[in-house]
């Protein structure tokens, strides 16, 4: 699978390997990174950060998105998402992350998801994540 990733999509799985470093994970112990394509090019990490009120927890892939809008980033305008978690063979975003990529990811984005085997890596399209979704735009 890795070979048909773009240099840039590799990259990009990189930095969500790095984002998941700064996990703050201590009752799932389930650390997870997640790497943000901006437009420009630039690259806004996010990890999940949890509570002792569960609930409260914030998937990477909302704190990449909510921190690259904090910092200017156009919604909608963001090219591709990297997902990185070593503890399963293969991460898939949460149903709450999948509608909020849906409203704040480019249309045509592409969501990278790897787990522990990089060989079972997988492209999502938006559409693929979330079929039939309850659309703003
Ligand atoms: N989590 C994410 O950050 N992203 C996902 O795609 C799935 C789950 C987090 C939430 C929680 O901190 C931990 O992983 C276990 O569910």
């Amino acid at each position: 699978m890795n070979t048909q990733l773009s240099s840039e999509h590799l990259q990009l799985l990189e930095a969500a390997k790095a984002a998941a470093q700064a996990t703050y994970s201590p009752y799932s112990h389930f650390p997870v990174g997640a790497a943000l394509l901006t437009a420009d090019g630039q690259i806004v990490k996010g990890c999940n950060v949890e509570n002792i009120s569960y609930g409260l927890t914030n998937c990477a892939e909302r704190s990449a998105l909510f921190s690259a809008i904090s910092q200017g980033g156009q919604p909608r305008s963001f090219k591709a998402m990297a997902v990185f978690a070593p503890k399963v063979e293969l991460i898939s975003p949460c149903g709450a992350c999948r509608q909020v990529l849906l409203e704040l990811m480019a249309a045509d984005a592409l969501i990278l998801c790897q787990g522990s085997d990089p060989a079972a890596t997988r492209v999502w399209t938006l559409e693929q994540l979330l079929p039939g979704a309850f659309n703003a735009f």
